[in-house]
């Protein structure tokens, strides 16, 4: 009789668990610097992520942006192409970058 009660009680007590009104979740967008070479960026990097992966970098060197897009294609099999990779890794340093090419 007590264990009835006690799954009896278990089982509601779930009810009592929940959040009365609204659950709202925030929608977070992120601002991306618009800059020649942005349209490849978009159809080549907003595939499968979005820009916040970029933003959250910081400034960075072009060896390292270039060395992200690399990474991109070789470990995520992004199908981005040679000319495509150029344009972008320009506009990551010219947008994203420290001024260091190293
Ligand atoms: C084929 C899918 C795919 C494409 C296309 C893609 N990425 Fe990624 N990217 C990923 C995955 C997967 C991760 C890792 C996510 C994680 O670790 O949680 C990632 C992570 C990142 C990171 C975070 C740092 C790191 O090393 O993990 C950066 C920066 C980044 N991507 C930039 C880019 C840029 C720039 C492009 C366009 C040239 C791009 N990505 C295109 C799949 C992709």
């Amino acid at each position: 009789m007590k264990k009835l009660l006690l799954i009896a009680i278990l089982s509601t007590s779930a009810l009592f668990a929940q959040v009365k009104g609204d659950i709202e979740v925030p929608y977070i967008s992120y601002p991306i610097k618009m800059g020649k070479g942005f349209n490849t960026v978009q159809a080549d990097c907003l595939m499968c992520h979005s820009f916040g992966y970029i933003i959250n970098q910081g400034p960075q060197s072009r060896k390292f942006w270039s060395k992200k897009v690399e990474k991109m294609i070789t470990h995520f099999k992004a199908p981005i192409s040679k000319k495509d990779t150029k344009v972008i890794v320009n506009y990551l340093f010219e947008n994203y970058g420290n001024g260091k090419l190293k």
